[in-house]
């Protein structure tokens, strides 16, 4: 069932452009989103005021993504929580607001529950799900199914793409109900989402270098991810790789929150992945980033960085730049986290660990 491959792990981020496209299928005709499972909740979409979004662990940073696509494209609020800290603290919902609750599963109790309390506050709910016919799509109003295909390995992978995707899917829909994005303007980016199995499948063909570069860092024993904006969510995600796969101490922070703490911990020969914003970014991150890069490698550490195709101001100071293609700020995670997933599971594969069972975890995570 592994297809050749030496783990589930390796064969699912194989079908990463695969499960971005698939998830795309369909649901997109004439420039225009087309998602018929959002019926059910047809005026909702035009009368809603807020969104909540609920998921844990890796889930809960696409909707991180989430958050950053629908409030620029769709221009509504958007919180995004944990689901096992959601019910616990009196949360504020009502018939205005929609619970968008992710999961791969659809079985992970702390989300079911949140999804229920969201329904006994009478919020609007939606699933998106990966495994049809779950039970979280079952406890909510409508769901919109993540195309991934069945994941085995623990780690979630190409499930991760797969939701950033459907959510972009969504939150460009409910720009086109809401009218805060032109029809053109919704199209182009419709294109771009389009454009990233065929761009993405080019980052993985960055697989042996990356190997290369986690063999070298069998006896590492902490490592930091830096991302900013739509590169945080990476970062953290990156992160949690590999805790969770190479038993491996490693955070992820926000670049700008650097100065407020973390610096502290570059010592001579730190190894820090950075997700770097692109120079053509429309937000003028990269600069920031760029004079992060240099304060951390003035202090010893070693900067493995992200960064897109040609961008020559990293390269002065990165031990290693794993490339990635031409993407617009928002589109740039679904081609920056492949190579952090392939990095964990290969320095865990190095350090002769059990990729796709790691220790202590489940693949769905049924208890509270
Ligand atoms: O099935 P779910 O998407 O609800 O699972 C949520 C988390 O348990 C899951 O993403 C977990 O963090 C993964 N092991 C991460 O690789």
């Amino acid at each position: 069932e592994k297809g050749g491959w030496s783990s589930f792990m390796a064969k699912e981020i194989s079908e990463e452009p695969e499960a971005i496209a698939k998830t795309l299928l369909g649901r997109i005709t004439d420039g225009a989103v087309h998602v018929e499972e959002l019926e059910p909740l047809r005026d909702s979409l035009a009368e809603i005021n807020r969104i909540v979004i609920l998921g844990c662990g890796t889930a809960a940073y696409s909707g991180m993504l989430a958050k950053y696509a629908i409030e620029k494209w769709a221009k509504i609020p958007v919180d995004v929580e944990l689901s096992h800290e959601f019910r616990y603290r009196d949360p504020i919902l009502d018939e205005k607001t929609l619970v968008i609750s992710v999961s791969q599963s659809g079985e992970t109790m702390d989300t079911l529950m949140a999804v229920k309390y969201a329904v006994d506050a009478g919020a609007r709910t939606l699933s998106i799900c990966n495994t049809q016919g779950a039970t979280i799509p079952r406890e909510s109003d409508a769901v919109m199914y993540t195309h991934a295909g069945p994941e085995v390995a623990v780690a979630s992978t190409k499930a991760f793409v797969a939701q950033i995707a459907a959510f972009y899917l969504f939150a460009l829909h409910l720009a086109a109900v809401r009218d805060t994005l032109t029809k053109r303007e919704i199209s182009g980016l419709l294109e771009e989402l389009q454009a990233l199995p065929d761009q993405l499948a080019t980052v993985l063909e960055q697989h042996d270098k990356i190997k290369e570069l986690a063999g070298w860092m069998v006896d590492t024993s902490a490592v930091l991810f830096l991302g900013r904006h739509a590169g945080f969510p990476v970062a953290l995600e990156g992160a949690l790789k590999l805790k969770e796969l190479a038993y491996i101490h490693a955070e992820g922070f926000a670049a700008g929150e650097l100065k407020h703490g973390p610096i502290a911990l570059i010592e001579p020969g730190q190894p820090v992945f950075v997700v770097v914003p692109s120079p053509r970014g429309e937000n003028s991150l990269h600069p920031k980033v760029v004079s992060n890069i240099q304060e951390i490698r003035a202090r010893g550490a070693r900067i493995l960085a992200i960064a897109e195709q040609g961008d020559a101001a990293v390269l002065p100071y990165a031990d290693v730049v794993i490339p990635i293609p031409l993407a617009s700020t928002l589109f740039e995670p679904l081609l920056a986290v492949a190579p952090l997933q392939i990095f964990a599971m290969e320095l865990a594969a190095a350090k002769g660990l059990d990729v796709d069972q790691p220790r202590n975890l489940a693949k769905s995570v049924t208890v509270e």
